[in-house]
Order: C-alpha cells, then sequence, then structure tokens
C-alpha cells in the first residue's frame, strides 16, 4: 500500500473555492434562514454554477469531474457555515445524481442527470430528491407500502414517503416502491417521477430541530402514471439501487458531520483565545484545552474515516463498511464537538449569534439520516460476523 496525504492542486482549489463560498455566501444570512426555515435557494443556485451539484458526475454529463475525496473536502468547508446548504448539495450529489449515472439508461442520462449534475434547466434551478423513508419504512426500509403497479407501458404509483429532503425544491424524484409485494426487499424497484406529475402531492413541510432551511417534506403519490422508461434497472434491483446509492451518501454525510464538528471546533479555538476568565483567556486553562485537545483528535480519526471511505470509492474498491463507519464516527463526533463548543462558550453558546447551538442543533440529524447510529452499528457489526 502506497500512501499519500498530500492534497493535489486541484483538490487544494477545490477547498479554497468552498471556503471562500461558505464565508462570503452562506455566513450572510445563515442565522435568519435558519429561524425562517427559509430554503436557501440563491446559495443553491450559486453551488452549481460552481460545478458542485454534480461535482463528481462525469463532464460527458455535465458534472466536474471530480474524485471523491474532493467531494469530502468540499462538504466538510461548507458545512462548517451551513449544513442546511450542503445537505442539499449531498442528496443531490451522491443519491440522485450517482445513482443515475450508474445504473441509468442513456436516454434517463441524457434527459435527467445532465441537468440534475448541473443544478440547472433553462436557467432554473434543477434538482433532485431520494425518497426510501415511509411512515412506517425508516430503518426498517425494506417494509416499504408505496406501491407501483404494472400496466403494460406503465406503472401506477401510489403510496406516502416522508421526512425527503429537497422535498419542495426538488423538480426529480427517485422513488423506491414495491412492485411485487410477495417477494420483499427482492419485489422493491426505483422509479424517476417528475414532482409536477399529475397525482404527485407535496405534503406539509417538517419544522425541524436543526438544519431548518432545508426543505423537508411528506411526498404524496395518488394514481401516478410513470412511463416503464422511467423505471432504474430491472424490476426488483430497488433495494439493492437503495443500498448501493446510500453508501456513498454516507460518505457525503460523513463529511458534513466532520465539517459541523471542525466548524465548531474552530469557533472554539477562536473564542478560547480572546475570552478572559481569571485573570487569562480561557484557552490557557487546562480544562478548555483538554476540550480542544480531544476535539481536534477525534475530528482527524474522523476526516481519516471519510478520506478512507472516499478513496475506496474512487479505487472501485467495496467501501460499504467503511462509509458506514466514516458515518457512525464523523456524526457522534459532531455531536459530542457541538455539545462541547457550547460548553466552551458558556453563556455566549446558548444564544444564537455565536453559531454553536445552530451546529449543535444540525449534529443531531447526522445520527438519524440517510441510516441511523444503530445501521450503521447493525451494517458493520454484519459485516464482522458474517
Ligand atoms: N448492497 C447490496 N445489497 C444489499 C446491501 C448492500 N449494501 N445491504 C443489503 N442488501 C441486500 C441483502 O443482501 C438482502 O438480499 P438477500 O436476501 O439476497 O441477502 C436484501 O438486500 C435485504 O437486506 P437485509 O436482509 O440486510 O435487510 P434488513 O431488513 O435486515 O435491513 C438495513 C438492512 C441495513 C437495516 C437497511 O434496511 C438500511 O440501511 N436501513 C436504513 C435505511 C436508510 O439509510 N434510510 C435513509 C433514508 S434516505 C435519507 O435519509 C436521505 C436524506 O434525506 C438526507
Amino acid at each position: 500500500m502506497s500512501m499519500n496525504f498530500q492534497l493535489s492542486e486541484e483538490q487544494k482549489m477545490i477547498v479554497q473555492a468552498a471556503r471562500d463560498f461558505a464565508r462570503n455566501q452562506c455566513m450572510p444570512g445563515v442565522i435568519e434562514r435558519d429561524e425562517a426555515q427559509r430554503f436557501p435557494r440563491e446559495q443553491i443556485s450559486q453551488l452549481a454554477d460552481l460545478g458542485f451539484m454534480g461535482l463528481m458526475v462525469s463532464p460527458e454529463y455535465g458534472g466536474a469531474g471530480m474524485d471523491t475525496i474532493s467531494y469530502v473536502l468540499a462538504m466538510e468547508e461548507i458545512s462548517k457555515v451551513d449544513a442546511s446548504v450542503s445537505v442539499c448539495m449531498s442528496v443531490n450529489n451522491s443519491l440522485v445524481c450517482w445513482g443515475l449515472e450508474e445504473y441509468g439508461t442513456d436516454e434517463q442520462k441524457a434527459r435527467y442527470l445532465t441537468p440534475l449534475a448541473q443544478g440547472k434547466k433553462d436557467g432554473e434551478l434543477y434538482i433532485g430528491a431520494f425518497l426510501l423513508s415511509e411512515p412506517e419504512a425508516g430503518s426498517d426500509a425494506t417494509s416499504q407500502r408505496t406501491i407501483a403497479e404494472d400496466k403494460g407501458d406503465h406503472y401506477i404509483l401510489n403510496g406516502t414517503k416522508n421526512w425527503i429532503t429537497n422535498g419542495n425544491s426538488a423538480s426529480v424524484y427517485l422513488v423506491m416502491a414495491q412492485t411485487d409485494p410477495a417477494k420483499g426487499p427482492k419485489g422493491i424497484s426505483t422509479f424517476i417521477v417528475e414532482k409536477n406529475w399529475p397525482g404527485v402531492t407535496v405534503g406539509a413541510k417538517e419544522n425541524k430541530m436543526g438544519i431548518r432551511a432545508s426543505d423537508t417534506h411528506s411526498i404524496l403519490f395518488n394514481d401516478v402514471r410513470v412511463p416503464k422508461e422511467n423505471r432504474i434497472g430491472v424490476e426488483g434491483f430497488g433495494f439493492t439501487f437503495a443500498m448501493k446509492t446510500l453508501a456513498g451518501g454516507r460518505i457525503g454525510i460523513a463529511a458534513q458531520a466532520l465539517g459541523i464538528a471542525s466548524g465548531a471546533y474552530e469557533l472554539s479555538v477562536r473564542y478560547a483565545k480572546e475570552r478572559k476568565a481569571f485573570g487569562t483567556a480561557i484557552a490557557h486553562h487546562q480544562a478548555i484545552q483538554f476540550k480542544l485537545a480531544d476535539m481536534a483528535t477525534r475530528i482527524e480519526a474522523a476526516r481519516l474515516l471519510c478520506f478512507k471511505a472516499a478513496w475506496e470509492k474512487d479505487n472501485g474498491q467495496d467501501y460499504t463498511l467503511s462509509s458506514s463507519m466514516a458515518k457512525l464516527y464523523a456524526s457522534e463526533v459532531a455531536m459530542w464537538a457541538a455539545t462541547e463548543a457550547v460548553q466552551i462558550h458558556g453563556g455566549y453558546g446558548y444564544v444564537k449569534e455565536y453559531h454553536v447551538e445552530r451546529l449543535m442543533r444540525d449534529a443531531k440529524i447526522t445520527q438519524i439520516y440517510e441510516g441511523t447510529s444503530e445501521v450503521q452499528r447493525i451494517v458493520i457489526g454484519r459485516h464482522i460476523t458474517k
């Protein structure tokens, strides 16, 4: 094994571009957007113009053709400032574009992937969403109730999906549904459904604890006509599609968690050097130094797990295990580090202007979506004991 911890010139440029974008475009108004639950439409549109909405997609389909390491780097920088923006970027890249590029037909790629990778169609925002979760199928994702009935040249889709990121802002949904309920997980298929098709209804927006500016809805399907050519892969491929896609998604969410943790850490270091108590900067008190030392060490460990999973993906290896490990560890570090950051900031940490209370609320979702910490332990545990 050869190892190289040096970023390439291109990767360094990605870091700089993402950092500038986060500082100049995301930081202004981030508190207000969180409070008002206002979708960051302008920021996502700028991200699309930077090529970040299809960062890993081949240029042949309008993407930026970057590697997964670059994706981790960009996700970390943006998530330091605005996790509502970065979840939108992660879902579009990992759960929508990747699945279409890997498993879609040429026609599906031309029609959907190219505008999704560019994040724009006819100058308007054009992004996607991934519809797996249902009111009674979260962690237990094989228990799909949404049904797609074969009607010859089309399917008729009925059911309800829950907690859908980009639910209202997306133009395209990748929907998991049962085509043969008797076959259980092997009877699930995936469909490309356009939001504006008859019978598609966007349900109420969720009023969330964190990532409040992201756009989370239930989506209802009532006798929606889906052409056969909009099925991805063969009938019965849907659960494998979801699991394969989520393995990459988990790298994105791990990188998001890493960013939340390192954002909380950087704010804490700055604050500890400025804030004085008992006659000196609190950074000189060992109680604070130990917290910062533990934060720095665990964040570095989370970063290395993210890079390992990304490297495996870029090098054609199976990354199911490493992506679950990265997601599990980074999300636990994010929750812990953000809580420590609030503690270091004391009373200031508990109010909005200092950002760490938002990072603490945002950190929580990284332990839940794209597979809870418990689901990651199932994946890791089964891998170890198989
Ligand atoms: N790759 C390929 N196939 C896989 C697979 C993988 N990684 N994992 C499982 N499968 C296959 C299995 O091999 C099995 O097929 P066989 O019977 O032929 O072996 C079939 O799929 C069913 O698998 P399991 O028996 O392992 O299923 P399970 O019910 O025990 O559950 C689970 C497995 C890992 C818990 C899975 O259900 C899971 O990952 N749940 C969490 C779902 C999730 O992450 N949801 C996130 C929603 S999307 C989101 O959050 C996006 C957002 O908005 C930000």
